[in-house]
Parts: structure tokens; sequence; C-alpha cells
């Protein structure tokens, strides 16, 4: 049972994300997507907004038979993943940029789990300067973002913003 975990904060989830999801499902049986709870952060939506939300868009994206899970999680990744029993992480890199601090978390995961395996996708192209933070900043200044997140974050955030105002 190849079984991997895709760590992050994903608020909101972007067409990065996914297509990383997409790279990865042919390479293992399961892939949990692990929202990670932060209460230091303060996110746009709640942890159990984006694994509802997660959960929902998965299921229409291509897995290759991988099964696809979403659940979150407090406290160190590297755990998360054993008490798991998976035996790697899915991280994405979009460019040069991501690498030192990916490194840095790839090796202290080494260092906490020896067992478990970080495993980098190169995320396409076209989503090279997509990141949740950008995405969420343009949204909320009245830029487009179509194409860059799921129809279903940006109705999403689209509900929020109408909430908050
Ligand atoms: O999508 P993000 O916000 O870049 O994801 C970062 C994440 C959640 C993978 C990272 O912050 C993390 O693993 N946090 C949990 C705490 C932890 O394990 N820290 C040590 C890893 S170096």
């Amino acid at each position: 049972m190849r079984r991997a975990i895709f760590p992050g904060s994903f608020d909101p989830l972007t067409n990065g994300h996914l297509d990383v999801i997409e790279r990865a499902a042919p390479l293992f049986d399961e892939i949990i997507v692990a929202v990670l709870n932060n209460p230091d952060k303060n996110p746009m939506f709640t942890v159990e907004e984006r694994v509802a939300m997660i959960q929902e868009i998965l299921q229409s994206i291509k897995h290759n038979g991988c099964k696809l899970t979403v659940d979150s999680f407090s406290g160190l990744t590297a755990e998360f993943a054993k008490a798991r029993m998976a035996t790697a992480i899915v991280r994405g890199i979009r460019a040069v940029s991501d690498y030192e601090y990916e490194l840095r978390m790839a090796l202290m995961n080494r260092k906490l789990e020896p067992e478990i395996e970080t495993v980098f996708f190169m995320a396409d192209e076209e989503y090279s300067y997509v990141s949740s933070t950008l995405m969420k900043q343009v949204f909320l200044l009245g830029g487009r973002v179509d194409g860059l997140i799921p129809d279903l974050v940006e109705a999403k955030m689209q509900a929020k913003l109408a909430e908050t105002a």
C-alpha cells in the first residue's frame, strides 16, 4: 500500500494544488490531502470549510485509481504522516524560490521521521505564480482569478465576501 500525505494550508485550494495531486495520483494508492489546523494564522476559510471544499472538488479530478481523501491535522506533519502509515510526503515546487523553504522542511521532516520520504512534483508552468495568498489578494481587490482556482473555490470566496460586506 503506497500511501502519501499532501500537507498544506490550502486557504484556499488552487489549480496549482490540483495539478500536483493529479501528477502524484498515478504513483500512489492513496493520497491524504492534509489540511493544517494552524490557529496562529488568520485564514479566510475555517479548516472544516476547507476540508469540505476539497472533498467536493476531488470528486471531479483525474485520480488514476488512486484513493483521494481529505483530513485535517494539528502539530507536526511528520507525526501525522507516521500516524496514518504514510511513506511519503507530497509537496509541489513552482519555482526556484520555493526550493530553500521546501528543502529545509523536507530535511527536518526526514530528521523527525527517517522512514518517510518527501517527494516533489513540479506544477505546470501555467501555475508557477499561483499561490493561495496571491489568489486571495487579487480576488479581494476585484481582480480576475478564473482558471487559477477551482470554480467552487471562487464561488465560496464570493460568498465569504458577501458575508463580510
Ligand atoms: O501550504 P503551506 O502553507 O506552504 O504548507 C506548509 C506546511 C503545512 C506543510 C508546514 O507549515 C507544516 O508542515 N506545518 C506543520 C508543522 C511542522 O510539521 N513543522 C515542521 C516541518 S519543517
